[in-house]
Parts: C-alpha cells; structure tokens; sequence
C-alpha cells in the first residue's frame, strides 16, 4: 500500500484540514494508539524493536532478584505486589514469574518470596494475558513495586524548536507542497517552555528537541497506585543537561520500521513505532512532587545489570553451553551470548538509564544482593530472539 493512503495518515490530514495544524504529541497518539496506529496492530506491535525481556530470560530473572531484595528490604511482607505498566506482550512479567517459580523451589526462607509475589501486567494496548490500564481502577494501592521497561519513550510528546532564543512549537501541518511538515508557532502550553527555558540560551538556532508532558498522568497514577515501595523505571534517555545539548541538535525522535532506525515521523504513518527520549529529571520532579524520593544515582542498565550479577548470570549461561555442546551447535551458542551480551552493551539496551524511586520504604541496597537462587536454567526460551530460527 503506497505510504500516502495510510489510514492513520488520512486521520491526521482530515484532523489538520478541519481544524489546523496539530501538535506533535496528538500526531504521535494517532499514530501509535489510534484506531488505525502502530499499536492497535497485534501483528505490528513490538515487531520492529527488540526491548530487554524480548532478548534473554537473563533480564526477568535478575529483575526478579531485583524484586526479591525489595521485599526483604521492605521487612517480607506476606504480599508484596508489583503492577507492571506498559508491558506490551507480557514478556518480562513471564519471565520474573519463572524465576521465582524457582525460588520457591530453594529450601530456605526466601522461598516465601514466591508464595508473597502478586504480578499484575497492564497495558494501554493489551495482548494475551496482559491487563487493559483501564482495569487499573480496580486494583488497590499495594506495597510493593510498580516498574516499567520503555514505557515512557513511548509517550506522546511535544517538538519545540529554538529561533532568536524563543521555544516555539513544532505543529504537524501540510508543507508547500501539500505533504505533512513541521509548522512553527507558538507553544500550545507554557509547560513546555518551562521544562527547557533553562536551556535556550546554550541551545544553537534552529535545534529541535521534544517534551514529554505524559509523565506527570503517569506519576500520578503511580503515586495512586504504591501505598509504600518502589519505583523502576527502565528507558532511554538521560537527565535533562545532557538532553537539552547543543551536541544533540536534532532532537532524539526515533522511528523504527522493521528493526530499521529512520527519522522522518512523516512517512508510514501508522505502521512505524516512534519512540522520544526521556527527560529524567522530568521523571524525578513529577515523581518528587507526589511523595517520592530518587536513590541518588541514575544507572546505566549495564551498572545495574552487573549489580544484579549479570557477571555470575554469564558463567552459568556459558557451563550450560558446555554441558550441552552436543544438542547445540555454535551459531546457536553464538546467539545465546550475544543476546545475553546484548543487555549489557553499551552502543544499546546497555546505556538505557535505570531510575529507582521509593516512597515510605528504606532503601534497597544491592550490594550485598544474593540472586543466583533465581537463575535456574539460565538459557532462552523459544519466545526470545536469540531462539528465532536462522537459515
Ligand atoms: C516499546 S513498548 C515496550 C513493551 C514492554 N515493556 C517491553 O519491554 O517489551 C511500549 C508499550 O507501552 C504501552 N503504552 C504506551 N502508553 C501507555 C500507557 N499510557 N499506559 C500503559 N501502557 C502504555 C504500549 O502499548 C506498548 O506496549
């Protein structure tokens, strides 16, 4: 189908001619979870990314270690709860569940742990066994942990561009031509000048960078969710310093078609995902301002996956691989590291940031975190990249 005859394309061109231009962040929401977006789509959704849960059980089961720590901080509580929010297919919910699955089958106390832990999986777009947001109701604040791996990144967001030192927004309109384009005018909220004024001055004319308002409805949700616990929050992104650079002068939109990164938000409208990097210290004041307080530093995923014994994790991945040299062979042995090595890299899912919030609990300390009960057998399933055929 030529690109132009999208049907979330013709949603946004008859939205422009009726009204005018619309702002970036309404594009977004027509273009991802919109009757016709990428995320209405069970067959496209998440087929053109590859998140951490998707590439190794690793990710689950030292998430599960993570989660087992929480709960011993937080004094074992005879339920501790852990509301995962955007969880797409359900990925990482399955494989902490199997993880600690095998706690339950070590003889000591941790195994209290499995029978302690409620999961519940919720999205805005739900497959299989995953949960609509709109059930979210129903659920009461809990004690335990709400987390979410590229849920923010996936947020609408508003585009601004710098001119003689003035935030103007970036709408979606039609260009000379007729085609969809940026138009330039002023910003739709103050809040969006406010998120970046402390920047314009540093930033060169004519660079472009997006705001994410969404967060704030999260923070709230979350902070109606969490009687007391933690917050984990896993995505691309960096605090805003580093964001708001002139060194990243086009902004961080990024389209994703068929694992191919492109950048114009323009073209295959509907059918491409379209991820925006997260503001993190957004992510601390709107966290901040409902009760919650960030253990002082922002992790990369390598840090904290290394601090969760992704190093011990390895070596047991690699004594299965010897074990069993005869049922695989090397280009299946190859994948299984690479996938695994894929959390930790740092040109990747390795240099996401790892944000950890608690409101009303002491703070976790990993350092002296005891996971390997939870790694079991440590290799993927058939649901994990590394398993995907090869010819
Ligand atoms: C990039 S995917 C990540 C999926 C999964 N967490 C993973 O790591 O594989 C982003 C997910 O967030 C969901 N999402 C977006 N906005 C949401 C919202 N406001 N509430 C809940 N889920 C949302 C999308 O439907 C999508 O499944």
């Amino acid at each position: 189908m030529p690109d132009e005859h999208t049907p979330a394309r013709q949603i946004v061109e008859s939205e422009i001619r009726a009204n005018g231009p619309i702002t970036f962040a309404r594009f977004m929401e027509i273009a991802l979870y919109g009757v016709h977006g990428y995320y209405a789509s069970s067959v496209s959704a998440g087929a053109d990314y590859a998140t951490s849960p998707q590439m190794h059980p690793a990710f689950g089961a030292l998430i599960a270690g993570y989660l087992l720590n929480a709960w011993e901080t937080l004094g074992e509580p005879g339920t501790f709860d852990v509301v995962e929010l955007g969880a797409g297919d359900g990925g990482l919910a399955q494989d902490v569940q199997d993880a600690v699955a095998r706690v339950r089958e070590s003889n000591d106390r941790r195994a209290q742990f499995s029978e302690a832990l409620r999961y519940h999986a919720f999205d805005i777009r739900p497959r299989g066994w995953v949960r609509d947001v709109g059930e979210l109701r129903r659920l009461n604040p809990v004690v335990g942990c709400v987390i979410s791996n590229e849920l923010l990144d996936a947020f609408p967001a508003h585009v601004f561009t710098v001119r003689n030192r003035k935030v103007l927004e970036c709408y979606v309109g039609f260009g000379d031509t007729g085609e969809l384009a940026f138009v330039e005018g002023d910003a739709s909220t103050n809040e969006i000048v406010d998120r970046v004024s402390e920047y314009t001055s540093i930033l060169p004319e004519g660079y472009r960078g997006e705001v994410n308002l969404g967060i704030g409805e999260w923070a709230s949700t979350v902070a109606g969710l969490l009687k007391s616990g933690y917050v984990l929050t896993i995505d691309y992104g960096h605090e805003r310093n580093a964001l708001y650079h002139p060194a990243r002068y086009e902004g961080s939109l990024r389209c994703y078609r068929e694992h191919v990164l492109g950048q114009n938000p323009f073209r295959d409208v509907g059918l491409q995902d379209m991820t925006v990097h997260v503001d993190f210290t957004a992510v601390d004041e709107v966290l901040d301002a409902v009760g919650f307080e960030r253990k002082t530093e922002l992790k990369s995923q390598r840090d904290f996956l290394f601090d969760l014994g992704i190093g011990e994790y390895l070596r047991r991945v690699r004594e299965a691989l010897v074990s069993r040299q005869h049922e695989m062979d090397v280009v299946l042995q190859n994948r299984e590291l690479q996938s695994l090595n894929s959390l930790v890299d740092t040109r990747g899912l390795g240099n996401f940031r790892v944000a950890q919030h608690r409101r009303g609990a002491p703070e976790i300390d990993l350092a002296g975190l005891e996971t390997a009960p939870v790694y079991g057998d440590p290799l993927s399933r058939p649901r994990h990249l590394s398993s995907i055929p090869y010819d």
